[in-house]
């Protein structure tokens, strides 16, 4: 059994990853974590709330980071165009949602939960990585004790989708992201490189809100909106990124990764961009020197991701 804590900014392929973890029989899900991203902080945690409502899912819910790590990064509006007005896919949501938060901040929910049962949890994050690493800054020690750390973010042999070289997590706070990739933990980035393979068409996604019930049609309502902007860059159909850490996490045979030290670029036309000095590949002394060898996915079985995520949030 997976102990999984999920980091999110829901987000329509937020929802799709929420649902396969709650949904797949070696997930033991013990909180979900919010950060601004697809929508502001308030949006992306009545999001995550809304969906436990609806989904019945225990796991409690801490709200966690509404701005970037480094106050004076720019972090502009939320992207309207690929997830909705309200983060949702415009799906009508309630006014109010009756659950709370967690009286916790994210980041401290974080830390709480790898003290209570060390070295046995995951953390699955698929928004900006400012929750873990506020965690990180606060009790470095959690470094040790976390099992893992899977990640959707980074475009490391492919260009970005936010500029020719950065992904759109790791562009919206690559302070934190930097901070997480340099950490003495595991990291496995799950990136554009594979998850831009990862395409769910419109036609299968009726199937499976057909096959699925209340749930699976409640996300197919949502991914209308997320197809018809994906329609740009994939044939009629919606690339499912953050269900491909997921994925990862249940089944990384599905996915051939590159080991070696990974930092990011904080400053100039290239920030964001996620550069890995990859193991064995000798260069003059730089700033990937004693930083720890994490693992970037470079390619995917993605017949068998998506056949997985389709078997597992329509069970
Ligand atoms: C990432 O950005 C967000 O829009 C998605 O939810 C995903 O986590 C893809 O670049
Ligand atoms: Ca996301």
């Amino acid at each position: 059994m997976h102990k999984v804590i999920f980091d999110t900014d829901p987000g329509i392929d937020d929802a799709m990853a929420l649902l396969f973890l709650h949904q797949h029989p070696q997930v033991d899900l013990i909180g979900i974590t919010t950060v601004f991203g697809n929508g502001t902080i308030d949006t992306t945690t009545r999001n995550a709330l809304y969906l436990k409502e609806e989904w019945s899912i225990e796991a409690p819910v801490a709200r966690g980071a509404g701005m970037p790590l480094d106050p004076r990064r720019e972090y502009g509006e939320p992207p309207r165009i690929v997830h909705g007005d309200n983060a949702l896919g415009n799906v009508p949501l309630p006014d109010v949602v009756v659950s709370r938060p967690d009286e916790r901040p994210a980041h401290r929910f974080i830390i709480d939960a790898v003290r209570a049962d060390p070295g046995n949890v995951t953390i699955i994050a698929v928004g900006r990585m400012t929750n873990l690493a506020l965690a990180l800054r606060d009790d470095p020690e959690i470094a040790r004790l976390v099992k893992k750390v899977i990640l959707m973010g980074g475009a490391f042999t492919v260009p970005g989708n936010v500029s020719p070289v950065a992904e759109a997590n790791i562009m919206g706070d690559p302070e934190a992201a930097d901070i997480v990739f340099t950490a003495p933990w595991k990291v496995v980035a799950v990136g554009l490189d594979v998850t831009m393979k990862t395409v769910i068409t419109r036609s299968t996604m009726a199937q499976l809100a057909e096959r699925g019930g209340e749930r699976t049609k409640l996300l197919a309502a949502m991914s209308q909106h997320y197809i018809d902007f994906y329609t740009r860059f994939v044939e009629d159909g919606m690339v499912v990124h953050d269900s491909c850490a997921c994925a990862y996490l249940v089944a990384p045979e599905l996915f051939a990764t590159r080991g070696g030290a990974i930092r990011v670029v904080s400053e100039g036309i290239a920030v964001g961009q996620t550069i890995q000095k990859p193991d064995g590949r000798f260069f003059p002394p730089g700033a990937w020197d004693g930083n720890p060898g994490q693992l970037a996915c470079i390619d995917v079985d993605a017949e068998g991701v998506l056949g997985l995520i389709a078997e597992t949030i329509a069970s």
